[in-house]
């Protein structure tokens, strides 16, 4: 019987659903059953910290448990309960063009022996991947962020769960909204995506939802709010995503630091929001952000049957050696697509489709009758 050594590493920010997907792609491999048919010897190693875990590991000692770690079936046994990542994570760049060690990361998987490697992350991770497989390493993906927006499926790991904790942070502000006859704005997380904003202020019912994709006029939104009061609500919730903006304006930045994908840290327009609705209107307003709560717990039913579909998804794509792909959710169904095709992003809300301009809310004609 032939084996077969797969690494999987996860990399960026940690949600809830990478757990799952570890546990079953580690079961799928190890399966004896599957063994014998695919008369194929798999064993699963474990990469911590991201792709920092194989630009650190000493090519002289490559089972060395800094870096590395064996995933047993024992281990991973009761994995899917839990939110985060137990492999660790970071936002190392192998392919920082200030510092470049992808030579590094490919020789390294060559003394731990890899054959393949499943990368379970957004899209710089991804997009880790993607470099490494046009250098000929044989990886394949699993699509992880909160954020929701890499193109070619409808679905990534953490967002349910994350939207959840958006609705029970509004469930929760209602009631104290309620009794002072409050405004509260909440900010969530997204980076220049809509989708938790829009889909967790949908779920949740909120009165006015602000996203990157559309540029908004504060004096509208004050509008808004006092129609609101005006026809009796005793008080709104005000969704906001950290990259959204108003009219003219830019994004808002925690500070000026810059990671080793080009990122900046987005933040803060929750309470230039907050400010401008309690001048605006006179109407006392409180201003929360939801950070990284909504990364955090353990993962809803839903991450964890796509981290089981995903997971298992990904090692089907190992065994049937078609790499340089990943795995995703498209009209229902798990399929697989080229990594070229997710990184071709970002998937956006469309506000043509998918958003009321008027409102600053979803949509009230799901059948396109309306406009709004
Ligand atoms: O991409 C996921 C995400 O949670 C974004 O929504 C957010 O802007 C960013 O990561 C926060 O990153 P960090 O955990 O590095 O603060």
């Amino acid at each position: 019987m032939e084996r077969y050594r797969i690494g999987i590493l996860t990399g960026g920010g940690d949600c809830a659903g990478i757990n799952p997907a570890i546990k079953w792609a580690v079961k799928s491999a190890l399966d004896t059953r599957l063994a014998a048919e695919r008369d194929t010897q798999y064993e699963v190693v474990g990469i911590k910290n991201g792709w920092e875990g194989l630009m650190n590991l000493d090519p002289s000692n490559p089972s060395d448990t800094d870096h590395v770690i064996p995933l047993t079936e024992e281990l991973v046994r009761t994995w899917d309960r839990y939110g985060g990542t137990n492999l660790g994570t970071s936002r190392a760049n192998p392919y920082n063009p200030t510092h470049d060690v992808s030579q590094t990361v490919i020789q390294n998987m060559g003394s731990l022996g890899l054959d393949a490697l499943i990368a379970i992350g957004g899209d710089d991770t991804l997009g880790v991947a993607l470099r490494l497989s046009r250098d000929g390493v044989h990886v394949v993906g699993i699509p992880k962020t909160i954020d929701k927006d890499l193109p070619g499926t409808d679905y990534t790991l953490g967002f349910e769960t994350a939207m959840n904790v958006v609705v029970e942070g509004v469930d929760r502000l209602r009631t104290t909204a309620g009794s002072h006859r409050r405004v509260f704005v909440v900010e969530t997380m997204g980076r220049h995506a809509g989708w938790l904003a829009l889909e967790g202020g949908e779920s949740s019912g909120a009165y006015i939802i602000l996203i990157p994709e559309c540029d908004f006029s504060m004096e509208r939104v004050n509008e808004l709010l006092l129609d609101g009061r005006r026809s009796g609500a005793r008080y709104e919730i005000v969704i906001v995503a950290e990259g959204a903006k108003p009219s003219g304006g830019s994004e808002f930045v925690r500070d000026n630091r810059i990671d080793s994908f080009g990122h900046m840290s987005l933040g803060g327009i929750g309470e230039f929001v907050a400010r401008a609705i309690q001048q605006g209107t006179g109407v006392e307003t409180r201003s929360i952000v939801l950070s990284h709560l909504q990364r955090g717990g353990v993962p809803c039913a839903y991450d964890r049957r796509m981290g089981r579909y995903f997971g298992i998804a990904a090692v089907d794509l190992v065994v049937g050696k078609d790499f340089g792909k990943m795995v995703a959710f498209r009209n229902g169904q798990v399929t697989a697509i080229p990594l070229e095709e997710a990184l071709r992003g970002p998937h956006l809300v469309d506000v043509e489709t998918q958003y009321d301009t008027a409102r600053y809310n979803g949509r009230r004609s799901m059948l396109g009758v309306h406009s709004g």
